[in-house]
């Protein structure tokens, strides 16, 4: 009988805050989200909503001093990692998840030549392979030429960077790729080509990602299913299709509508209108509702549960004007 392939990452109603000048900041709010083996899944939402908070809490990587899970789950290929030590993260990190960053400076050796920094990651993760050969194949793999073993890390392009830090992660094996908006610091041109390598190196290989981007669009091209995430919570997901062409949340209608608007008359591009809220100062109810133009009454009170698409493809949303019946979708469990 075939093995089913099963979640390789599962949030599940997760809560993490920091202690920051005496102050907690809830940077994640009960957000949940699944990745099944192979699988591609975005994460999109603005700066400050949480997304890096929750791809370094899936590697056990927020500073322990003053970050703190309040509640919910980390399930790791079915482990449950929520309370794991650093000598526990630190045999999951690489294999089975791995990751790359939008600065990938800071994560790459300033003193060391890229291949052996390819090298090592080989040696720990697949100490039985042939040294020289495997780092050619992850070069090749990344399309970078192999003369790049023995250049530094700052001799490198952004985008050879990116590729030397992928390559790095590669070495490991991973069966779940996390990519933090790893295109952002890239000219157009390069994003484009990083872009298209992670969707070749996720079909060739067969691993899962998870991308992280700001950029609706970005994770719309190269996902199958898409989360969007505000103030720390889990507004929206579905199938990319259902998502970026029929929002449901008026903030992703707000994202949207930002991405693809023109300048504006004061040549400014447009953005959703106010303020990112403060996450040391959370209102009850949905967060959204200042900036939003159709909130009830209902919506200041208590953040909306889950209503599910009754119909397509699957597709859910944490907004109460899906209450109403006739919109197509239904209160989760009652469907
Ligand atoms: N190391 C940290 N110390 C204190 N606050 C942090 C830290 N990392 C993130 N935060 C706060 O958590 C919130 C979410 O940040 P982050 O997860 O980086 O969001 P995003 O990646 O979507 O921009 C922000 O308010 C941010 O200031
Ligand atoms: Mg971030």
């Amino acid at each position: 009988m075939a093995v089913q392939p099963g979640n390789i990452l599962e949030i599940d109603a997760l809560s993490v805050t920091y202690r920051v000048r005496g102050k907690t900041v809830r940077a994640m709010n009960a957000a949940s989200l699944t990745v099944r083996d192979g699988e591609a899944v975005g994460l999109v939402g603005e700066s400050g909503s949480g997304k890096s908070t929750l791809a370094r809490v899936s590697l056990g990587l927020i500073p322990r001093k003053i970050a703190r899970i309040e509640s919910g789950r980390i399930l790791i290929a079915g482990r449950d990692a929520t309370r794991f030590s650093e000598t526990e993260w630190e045999s999951l990190r690489g294999d089975p998840v791995a990751m790359v960053f939008q600065d990938p400076l800071t994560y790459l050796n300033p003193v060391m030549r890229v291949g052996p920094q390819i090298a090592e990651s080989v040696r720990r993760h697949t100490p039985e392979l042939p040294l020289d050969q495997r780092v050619e194949e992850l070069l090749e793999l990344v399309k970078l030429p192999s003369v790049v073993t023995r250049a530094y890390p700052h001799e490198l392009s952004g985008g050879m960077r990116q590729r030397a830090l992928l390559a790095v992660a590669l070495g490991c094996r991973p069966r779940l790729l996390i990519a933090d908006e790893p295109t952002t610091a890239l000219d157009v041109t390069t994003q484009a080509e990083i872009l298209a390598l992670l969707k070749d190196l996720r079909r060739r290989l067969g691993m899962a990602m998870l991308l992280i981007s700001h950029d609706l669009g970005i994770v719309a091209s190269a996902c199958e299913r898409i989360y969007v995430m505000y103030a720390g919570h889990t507004i929206e997901w579905g199938g990319a299709g259902a998502v970026f062409q029929t929002p449901a949340h008026p903030y992703t209608v707000g994202l949207l509508r930002a991405a693809h608007a023109v300048r504006n008359a004061e040549g400014r591009f447009a953005t959703i209108a106010g303020d990112p809220p403060n996450l040391a100062e959370l209102p009850p109810g949905c967060p959204f509702v200042p900036r939003c133009s159709h909130a009830l009454a209902e919506c200041s009170r208590d953040m909306p549960e889950r209503f599910d698409a009754r119909s397509g493809d699957p597709h859910s949303v944490r907004c109460w004007l899906y209450e109403k019946p006739g919109l197509g979708f239904d209160r989760a469990g009652t469907g």
